[in-house]
């Protein structure tokens, strides 16, 4: 089944969402007839995808009409404040690169990271699911990472879609923010920016942050998913001097998928950063850390791990000390 309902219905799913299978349904029941010229599916085909979709839990069918069921209605509207429309977009990007997965695990790596491939619309489907993901795990780490009102900047590396840089300045009017990134994803980050009339107080910064001079005085600097995609020597430089942009006091946060070895643990939250890091193995050569390692980066500094309620999530503060410890 893992080798195959799985698969089948995932391939189905992203199929179903491109086609606005669900947006169609958003205001009100249809037939199956109905749904296959909505969609330009055959009808006879769909009803095998429809009823699965009921099994899931996304459809229910009552009256010989497909009706969306909450589930389906949270997650799979383009225009639902929950949407996941973005990301499963993103699936089928994954979904066509892991035709190559056996070349990875044959040498550890893609023989093309993602980025050396992706052409503009690759960028923009990429960015877009990361979006959603990010609006997923913001309300639950927003109050965490907020720093307080006295606080002047803000560094988030790697930072995408610029959402958390955007919330974090909405909610503190003398925060400023550079987020930094490659420069075709930033290219998305900057309407974003632009539409939340907060121009001028992030800077989009289109760069290598592994190579790149980081800004001094930072009050919060953020790693959000980061660490997935480098080695542990990256790491190790990467968040020394993410440490060392710090002003004193101020914090660093770093968030992943990260190994879960307890076993009071479920078997979703530590079955996800598995599949993500072999995801991020066939994306870029990149694995899944555990908190152990994250702590072995951070050597002389306070690490705290935050409990956020989501299954295989790990979120990690280092506070920068106060004082050096001969001053
Ligand atoms: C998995 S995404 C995470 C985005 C965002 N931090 C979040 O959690 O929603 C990783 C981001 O890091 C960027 N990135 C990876 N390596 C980078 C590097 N060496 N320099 C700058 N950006 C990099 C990628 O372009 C991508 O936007």
């Amino acid at each position: 089944m893992d080798a195959f309902a799985g698969v089948l219905f995932g391939r189905a799913l992203v199929i179903a969402v491109r086609r606005a299978l669900f947006d169609g349904l958003a205001s009100g029941p249809m037939s199956e007839n109905q749904i296959a010229s909505h969609t330009g599916l055959n009808s006879r085909a769909l009803r095998l995808f429809l009823d699965a979709c009921v099994v899931a839990g996304y459809l229910s069918h009552r009256n010989g009409a497909y009706h969306l069921a909450a589930e389906g209605r949270k997650w799979l509207l383009k225009d639902s404040p929950d949407s996941l429309v973005n990301l499963i977009a993103y699936f089928e990007t994954l979904h066509a690169r892991w035709g190559h997965l056996e070349t990875s695990l044959e040498h550890g790596a893609p023989a093309h990271p993602y980025y050396e491939v992706f052409n503009e619309e690759d960028w923009r489907v990429y960015v877009l699911g990361m979006r959603d993901l990010a609006r997923l795990l913001l309300p639950h780490v927003i109050e965490k990472i907020l720093p307080g009102s006295a606080a002047r900047n803000m560094l988030d590396l790697g930072g995408s879609h610029g959402l958390y840089a955007i919330e974090c300045c909405r909610r503190r009017p003398g925060l400023r923010a550079r987020v930094v990134d490659f420069e075709p994803a930033l290219a998305h980050a900057s309407t974003f920016v632009r539409e939340s009339g907060l121009s001028g107080r992030i800077e989009l910064h289109a760069g290598n942050f592994l190579s790149d001079p980081l800004p001094p005085n930072q009050d919060v600097v953020l790693m959000f998913n980061i660490i997935h995609g480098l080695s542990p020597a990256e790491n190790r430089t990467l968040v020394a001097r993410a440490l060392e942009a710090l002003r004193p006091g101020g914090k660093l946060f770093v968030l992943d998928q990260m190994r879960d070895e307890g076993s009071s643990s479920s078997s979703l939250a530590r079955f996800i950063p598995l599949m993500v890091g072999l995801n991020l193995l066939n994306e870029i050569g990149g694995t899944a850390y555990s908190i152990a390692e994250v702590k072995s980066w951070c050597e002389g500094h306070s690490v705290r791990q935050v409990k956020v309620r989501l299954p295989g999530v790990a979120f990690v503060e280092i506070q920068r000390p106060h004082q050096t410890s001969n001053s």
